[in-house]
C-alpha cells in the first residue's frame, strides 16, 4: 500500500500511517556519480535503518555514472535522463519531471545529482525534494561549489571544522530549509581528497540516511525556513533516540 501525504508548509512532511506494516514509502534518487551516498540509502533499507522504504526509481543525468550499477545490481530500476540527448534545455526538465513522475516518488532525494532542478519539479515537489551537500551550509555552498571544489575552499579558507547538510531544496542553489547537519573536524595534514572522504563516513552515509527514515515517518515539519525533527530538542539532541 502506498501512502502520499503532506506538502503544505507548516505539515509535517511524508510519513507512513503507523499500524499500516504493509504501507512503503517511495523514494527516488537522482545521481550524476559514484553513488556512495546512494549505496549507503540502500544498504540502510537492507539492515533496516530505513524502514518501511523503498527505492523506486535511481535516475541519472550520466549514462556512465556508476551509481546506475550500483541500482541495476539491487534490481532497482535505473534510468538516464541525459541533457545531451535534448536540443533545448526546457526539454530535458519536461523529460526529467516526466519520469519522476512516472514512478510516483513520495520523497525525491538529490545524492550527487549534479544538474539543477528546474521551477516546475520544485513546484511539484515542495518540500519532497532533498539535498546532501558536503559543508555546514551557509558555508562553502551555492553555485560553483560541488565535489572536490567544496573541500578545496574550506581548506583554502583554513576552517577547523566542515561537515554535511541534508537540506530541502527550493529554487535557489543550496538555499532550502536545513533538516539536519553533522559537524567533521579538519585535520592538518588534510588534503581535499582526505576530508572530502572523511565527510562522507562521518557525516553524509549517516544524515542522508537518517533523514529519509525521518521523513518516511512523518517525524519532519517544516515551517518556512524552520524544520523541526519531531523527538529532537533544539540542540539536536535526542529525546526520543532519533539522533543520527
Ligand atoms: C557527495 O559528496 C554529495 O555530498 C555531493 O556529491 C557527492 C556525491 O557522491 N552532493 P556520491 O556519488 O554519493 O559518491
Amino acid at each position: 500500500m502506498l501512502c502520499r501525504r503532506m506538502d503544505k508548509a507548516g505539515m509535517t512532511t511524508g510519513g507512513c500511517g503507523k499500524g499500516k506494516e504493509t504501507a512503503v514509502f517511495r523514494i527516488a534518487v537522482l545521481v550524476s556519480g559514484g553513488g556512495t551516498n546512494l549505496q549507503a540509502i540502500i544498504d540502510a533499507i537492507d539492515q533496516g535503518t530505513i524502514k518501511d522504504t523503498e527505492i523506486v526509481l535511481v535516475l541519472s543525468n550520466n549514462e556512465g555514472a556508476f551509481a546506475l550499477e550500483r541500482a541495476r545490481r539491487r534490481g532497482i530500476p535505473a534510468v538516464v535522463v541525459s541533457p545531451k540527448s535534448y536540443a533545448a534545455r526546457a526539454a530535458f526538465n519536461e523529460a526529467l519531471l516526466d519520469c519522476v513522475r512516472e514512478h510516483q516518488p513520495d520523497l525525491v532525494v538529490l545524492a550527487g545529482f549534479l544538474c539543477a532542478i528546474p521551477d516546475e519539479m520544485v513546484e511539484a515537489y515542495r518540500n519532497r525534494i532533498i539535498n546532501i551537500h558536503p559543508s555546514l551550509i551557509p558555508s562553502f555552498c551555492g553555485k560553483g561549489y560541488y565535489g572536490l571544489k567544496v573541500h578545496e575552499a574550506a581548506l583554502e579558507r583554513g576552517v577547523k571544522i566542515s561537515g554535511a547538510t541534508v537540506h530541502f531544496v527550493d529554487s535557489g542553489t543550496d538555499t532550502g530549509p536545513i533538516i539536519m547537519q553533522k559537524a567533521v573536524a579538519v585535520l592538518p595534514d588534510d588534503t581535499p581528497k582526505t576530508l572530502q572522504l572523511r565527510i562522507m563516513e562521518q557525516a553524509e552515509w549517516k544524515i542522508l540516511p537518517r533523514v529519509i527514515d525521518l521523513i518516511a515517518h512523518g517525524k519532519v515539519k517544516v515551517d518556512g525556513r524552520k524544520v523541526t525533527v519531531i523527538g529532537q530538542d533544539e540542540e539536536g539532541g535526542s529525546q526520543k533516540g532519533s539522533q543520527v
